[in-house]
């Protein structure tokens, strides 16, 4: 019996050795080692055997079992190898990988980003109103007259229903208004549409960031504090701001404000960012008139609104000379910023 088993020991790893690939090499783990193989059918022998012959033949079928199992775990492990080692043939594993283009955010929402998160650490809040405006939030409630420039044809896209693209985000702080209640502190990013001749400083769409604050008290020297800290925030912590009287319909006194722009080999020159003032009280009284309450009503509250062209704050922030470069969406312009 001893011979059997060594005989089947012989004849397994030959078919192991023999296996080319793991069907062949599970057909021949079942043939010696299955539940009908040939050596498990010679252990089933052993029962027969006498006494002092069980031991031998016991150690006998264990040998044969254990060096059965291990040739068998060692030809699964080269089959597979090899099947890995087929799988990259002709690859040459030494060439660089393709380069993965990575996005990256346009420059107009990086400032757009940065002028927002600066303005919410002062305790604005996002808000926003509709881009297809009535004349009435866009001029009438912001105190601007019938006959003002804006409002001409020449000037403003009109729709056939009266409505129209607003010209400038002002509309958001009657929207606003309509709906809060002081005080209100509030920021607005977004586009505004103007009938203008496109040129290296005109798009007939452009961005805007209004900001209105109301509360009881606000005064001009809130005005110039918050918006002095914003622009030093957004230009540097040296930056020169002025404030130039101007006149805007919706706040009374209105102002224009400069920042001195330092470029390197030019003379320091001051442009100008933003448009503010005090609110006028007759903003409010639209207000009212349209709430029918006294939650904005000019005896008891004041405040200052100020816009700003994001283009323009990018335009000065990175030097940029064309503001057409914005939306031609040229990769080569593009890549500086990402
Ligand atoms: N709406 C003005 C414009 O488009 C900018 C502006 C000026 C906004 C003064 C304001 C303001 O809120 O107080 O030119």
């Amino acid at each position: 019996m001893k011979e059997q088993i060594e005989t089947i020991q012989a004849d397994a790893l030959a078919a192991v050795a023999a296996a080319t690939d793991e069907r062949s090499l599970d057909d021949a783990r079942v043939a010696f080692l299955g539940k009908k193989g040939s050596l498990t059918l010679a252990s089933a022998g052993m029962k027969d055997l006498p006494n002092d012959q069980k031991p031998i033949m016991g150690q006998a079928l264990n040998v044969a079992r254990t060096a059965i199992t291990q040739a068998i775990d060692e030809k699964k492990a080269a089959l597979e190898a090899e099947a890995d080692k087929k799988s990259v043939e002709g690859i040459d594993l030494t060439l660089p990988g393709r380069e993965l283009l990575q996005g990256g955010l346009h420059p107009l929402t990086l400032v757009k980003d940065r002028a927002v998160s600066i303005l919410r650490r002062m305790g604005f809040a996002l808000a926003d109103g509709p881009e297809i405006e009535t004349e009435y939030h866009c001029f009438d409630a912001l105190n601007t007259p019938d006959d003002h420039p804006a409002r001409n044809e020449k000037d403003t896209f009109y729709f056939d229903s009266g409505k129209l693209l607003r010209t400038h985000t002002s509309s958001v702080q009657i929207r606003t208004m309509e709906k809060a209640s002081a005080p209100v502190r509030i920021i607005a990013p977004g586009s505004a549409y103007r009938r203008d001749e496109i040129d290296a400083t005109h798009l007939s769409v452009f961005n805007q960031l209004e900001g209105l604050y109301v509360d009881k008290d606000v005064k001009l020297g809130d005005l110039k504090g918050t918006l002095e800290y914003f622009l030093r925030a957004m230009f540097g912590t040296d930056t020169e701001v002025r404030f130039r009287p101007h006149f805007f319909p919706f706040t009374e006194p209105s102002f224009e404000i400069d920042v001195k722009l330092h470029v390197k080999g030019q003379e320091p020159k001051w442009i100008e960012v933003a448009g503010c003032g005090m609110v006028d009280p007759a903003v409010f009284s639209s207000v009212s008139d349209q709430r029918k309450d006294d939650a904005f009503d000019p005896e008891n509250v004041t405040g200052f609104a100020f816009g700003m062209g994001i283009d323009r704050l990018a335009m000065i922030q990175y030097g940029i000379k064309d503001i057409r470069l914005l939306i031609e969406n040229d990769a080569r312009f593009l890549q500086q910023f990402a």
